[in-house]
């Protein structure tokens, strides 16, 4: 197994380039199912989950050339081979629920799927999913199997278009919606869309496919289902959560770090929060330039949303930032209801949080009178002390290692699994930058280790 060893009191300065996002580009290449002709994608990320979505759609008969050191794939999917998705993709991460909406308009066969997975952050229930596509027509049940559960999908009688309303702008439930009603008779409305930048890249490429769709203002989607094909040319767009993951790590270690690709329009309500907190940022021509310009200001009220609010995948590192900033903060988690489970190792590393089951804030959330932790409150300014760290979930696990970069001493981080999943090249990433950082393959170092540390 590999351990991450990271030595404390470390400083980030350089230049890093973001790569292709991992919750566009797992969708792409969902979405690419829904046509017979050859998709050229660029800027994808060399990750887990995309590898895990490779395998998922080479199962299914696409062909694939995926170049990685380019970043360039061509995926091709003349035929369906099969829309029986095995049990080894069980729980794998989110991206086998939308095959559902992918290959509605692709089959005629029976589709079946595994229950799906990702991290432990939350229910994370696909309800809205399974209604909006029964609302296109499809039948879909979870039925329980001899070991484990598995999605049930047809559309025998075809999809037909249909309004849609998302009891919350689900991401997934909105990529689920549209990929089906691409391919539905007729015009399908999604209402209370998710608007996510990753969504709309979905769009993008939706489009040049061949589909109709346009975003209204007010988070509605129009599809004018089509069966029009056409080959594909698509940039991905770049990754605004690993984007600002540097950026942060960079204030955190008092460094100066140039995010090459870093989007602006993507990471508005991020710089906010983060030039209110004292961080320094510079937009330029080809990316931002984090940098630390003194002293952390607590006294933050954050509360993560959808877009275009904080997202709550900006929202671990930004509380390692508030740990350090002078004054008292209060984070409000708002997506999901159970993501601050992370909070505990920060506070064995010397963190001072505390975490409260009311809404801290602003705003009634859906979870207020549902007694999930999902609040905290931050005094800030304690030392980070380094220690064996054994990561939950992706998002923990960047914190984690932004939390060990400015501890005093070291640490051994476990599940690197987790971050090979959304982080491309990370540990060649930082050490570009200056960290002190390795793959080691014991939780032991030896003693040579420990005095070269
Ligand atoms: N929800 C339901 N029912 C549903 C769907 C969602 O109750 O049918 C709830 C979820 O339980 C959650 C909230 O709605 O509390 C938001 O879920 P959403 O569907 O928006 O999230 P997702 O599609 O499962 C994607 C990203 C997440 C990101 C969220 C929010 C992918 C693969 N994952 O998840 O990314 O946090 O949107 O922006 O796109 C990550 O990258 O680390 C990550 C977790």
């Amino acid at each position: 197994m590999n351990f991450l060893k990271v030595e404390g009191n470390g400083q980030l300065s350089g230049t890093v380039k973001a790569a292709g996002a991992k919750n566009a580009m797992t969708k792409l290449l969902v979405a690419s199912l829904l046509s017979p002709k050859k998709c050229i994608f660029y800027n994808v990320p060399n990750i887990g989950d995309v590898e895990i979505t490779v395998n998922l759609c080479s199962e299914i008969g696409s062909k694939i050339a995926w170049d990685k050191e380019k970043g360039v794939l061509e995926i091709q999917t003349k035929e369906i081979k099969t829309s029986y998705i095995p049990q080894r993709f069980s729980g794998a991460n989110r991206i086998p629920i939308l095959l559902i909406g992918a290959l509605l308009g692709r089959t005629e066969e029976d589709i079946i799927i595994p229950t799906v997975g990702g991290d432990d952050i939350g229910k994370r229930s696909v309800d809205f999913h399974v209604e909006a596509l029964r609302k296109l027509g499809a039948v879909v049940e979870y039925r329980e199997m001899k070991k484990e559960g598995a999605y049930l999908a047809h559309a025998h009688n075809g999809l037909s278009g249909n309004i849609i309303h998302l009891p919350f702008p689900s991401v997934g439930a909105t990529e689920n919606a549209l990929l089906a009603s691409v391919r539905a008779k007729g015009c399908t409305v999604i209402k209370n869309a998710a608007t996510e930048p990753e969504i709309v890249d979905l769009i993008l490429f939706l489009q040049k496919m061949g589909a109709i769709v346009s975003l209204d203002v007010d988070r509605t989607i129009r599809i004018e289902g089509t069966k029009e094909s056409q080959e594909v040319e698509h940039t991905v767009l770049s990754d605004r959560i690993e984007a600002a993951s540097f950026g942060m790590a960079a204030i955190a270690t008092e460094g100066n770090v140039l995010v090459e690709g870093a989007e602006h329009l993507h990471m508005i309500s991020f710089l906010n929060k983060l030039r209110a907190l004292g961080g320094g940022f510079a937009v330029k021509q080809n990316g931002i330039e984090f940098f630390h310009q003194g002293p952390l200001r607590g006294g933050i009220h954050l509360e993560t949303d959808v877009h275009p609010g904080f997202m709550t995948d900006w929202q671990q590192p930004y509380t390692v930032l508030l740990t350090q900033a002078l004054g008292t903060s209060v984070v409000h988690e708002t997506v999901y209801d159970n993501r601050f489970g992370y909070t505990n190792v920060l506070k064995e590393m010397g963190a001072d949080i505390e975490p409260f089951t009311q809404c801290l804030g602003g705003k009634r959330c859906r979870y207020g009178l549902l007694n999930y932790q999902h609040s905290i409150v931050v005094k800030g300014g304690t030392p980070l002390e380094g220690k064996e760290i054994t990561i939950p979930d992706l998002r923990a696990g960047f914190a984690y290692v932004m939390a060990a970069l400015i501890a005093s001493g070291n640490s051994m981080i476990e599940g690197m699994y987790f971050l090979d999943r959304g982080y491309e090249n990370l540990v060649a990433k930082l050490q570009n930058l200056g960290a002190k950082i390795e793959l080691v393959s014991s939780p032991n170092p030896t003693p040579e280790i420990v005095s070269a540390l």
